[in-house]
């Protein structure tokens, strides 16, 4: 018997969980997923309290340290967000020297590791010190975005207004424009959506580089590179092209059955722990969101709106019964687009917004810190003798 054959001797062993599918790797306080009732919890707080209730700023409080602020605290934390909004001019320097068309996700990636290369950041453990790079980076990261969308198409540069919080001085800063009160509980509630959702991929990356005892900021950059995939945060921007490819309700179901049999997947749907009768609780509430901004704004803001809903419809009556259904980033796609984001934007407004998970979560895994180092199983061939360049065919 080969080497490998002993290999494969004993089942159990053997087995490999690809994808680390139901596969455990951490204990948190931070985010739990209840998929029986289709309910997501931050900190014990059902995310859709949240999104009714709270601001982004005491959200963004609550997964950081683990509790609701007070009023002085999210007083202060507001103030220091606002105060951090300010970016140094060598990285707005950075951002005009970059290609016109560079993808957003990468162009904030290249400023946080800028940023930090600058500051000479490396991990001294200190949650003083790890605080103060979060709130930088939570701050900083949709200036960065803003100054990026204004640069790129040869607008003036609009600076940031202390009076407005998180989500309209966004807003603000990339339109030139105050949200109206519809556009800003859209951006809020985005922000909020897309703060955290437990053991995510990039999750799961900013943790196993954070692991390392690598310091924050590359935790982060790493996350960033994560997010951009298709399957993960990415989705959202593909979303958005096919709505627009597929251009009109009536073509929705065509759209459906060619995608399925040519067994391709339908972007904005299927999940990885959304699988049962329970669907993704993000999509109603962005739906929501997304109605009103429809009935609203109407003209092409219905229309993606319709598009979307009809898409939902037939991809349930085709692929529902196998557990695959909408998740986040169908209607988060509809949303930014109402809200006049281009679609090129969608993964890197997902990111500033799941900076606050990541850092939540790197921070938690440093009080019971194991480094990251799972096994994968061999299957080539063993023992195989060199032959020499000349003696190859
Ligand atoms: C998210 C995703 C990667 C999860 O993948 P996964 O947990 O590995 O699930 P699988 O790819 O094994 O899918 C299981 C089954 O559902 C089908 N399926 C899953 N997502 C699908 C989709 N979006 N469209 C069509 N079929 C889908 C698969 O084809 C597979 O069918 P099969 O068992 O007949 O082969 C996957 O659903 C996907 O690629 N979705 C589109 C991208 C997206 O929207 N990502 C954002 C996630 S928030």
């Amino acid at each position: 018997m080969s080497k490998v054959e002993a290999l494969g001797q004993n089942a159990e062993r053997d087995r490999v969980y690809w994808g680390l599918e139901g596969v455990y790797v951490n204990e948190t306080c931070i985010c739990y997923i209840d998929t029986e009732s289709g309910k997501i919890y931050y900190r014990g707080y059902d995310l859709e309290d949240l999104v009714r209730h709270a601001s982004f700023e005491e959200v963004a409080y609550l997964l950081l340290y683990g509790k609701l602020p007070n009023r002085r605290e999210l007083e202060e934390f507001s103030n220091k967000l606002r105060e951090k909004r300010y970016i140094d001019s060598d990285v707005i320097e950075l951002v005009r020297k970059l290609p016109l068309d560079a993808y957003p996700i990468d162009v904030l990636r290249l400023c946080i590791d800028y940023y930090c290369t600058k500051m000479r950041f490396v991990n001294t453990l200190s949650v003083k010190d790890n605080y103060e790079l979060a709130i930088d980076l939570i701050a900083k990261s949709p200036v960065v975005l803003a100054y990026l969308y204004r640069i790129s198409r040869g607008l003036d540069v609009v600076l940031p207004r202390p009076e407005l919080d998180h989500s309209a001085n966004f807003y603000y800063m990339l339109t030139g424009r105050t949200p109206d009160e519809v556009e800003h509980e859209a951006m809020n509630t985005i922000f909020i959506i897309y703060a955290d959702h437990s053991l995510a991929n990039s999750t799961f990356t900013a943790i196993t580089v954070g692991s390392t005892l690598s310091d924050l900021g590359s935790a982060i950059i790493a996350a960033l590179c994560s997010l951009k995939g298709p399957l993960h945060g990415g989705a959202n921007r593909e979303v958005v092209n096919m709505l627009l490819e597929i251009g009109d309700e009536g073509r929705v179901e065509d759209y459906v059955l060619e995608k399925i049999k040519r067994k391709e997947k339908i972007m904005g749907f299927g999940h990885r722990v959304y699988k049962g009768q329970a669907r993704d609780p993000r999509v109603k509430i962005l739906k929501n969101i997304a109605k009103k901004l429809a009935l609203r704004k109407g003209g092409d803001s219905l229309k993606i709106y319709r598009i979307a809903e009809r898409l939902e419809e037939v991809v349930e009556k085709y692929l529902g019964s196998k557990g695959v259904g909408p998740n986040v980033d169908l209607y988060a796609g509809v949303v930014l687009y109402q809200l006049g984001i281009p679609p090129d934007y969608n993964p890197a407004v997902f990111a500033i917004s799941r900076v606050v998970g990541w850092v939540a979560h790197v921070l938690e895994y440093w009080n019971h810190n194991k480094l990251i180092r799972p096994l994968e199983k061999y299957r080539g061939p063993l023992g195989l003798k060199y032959v020499p360049l000349e003696e190859r065919e």
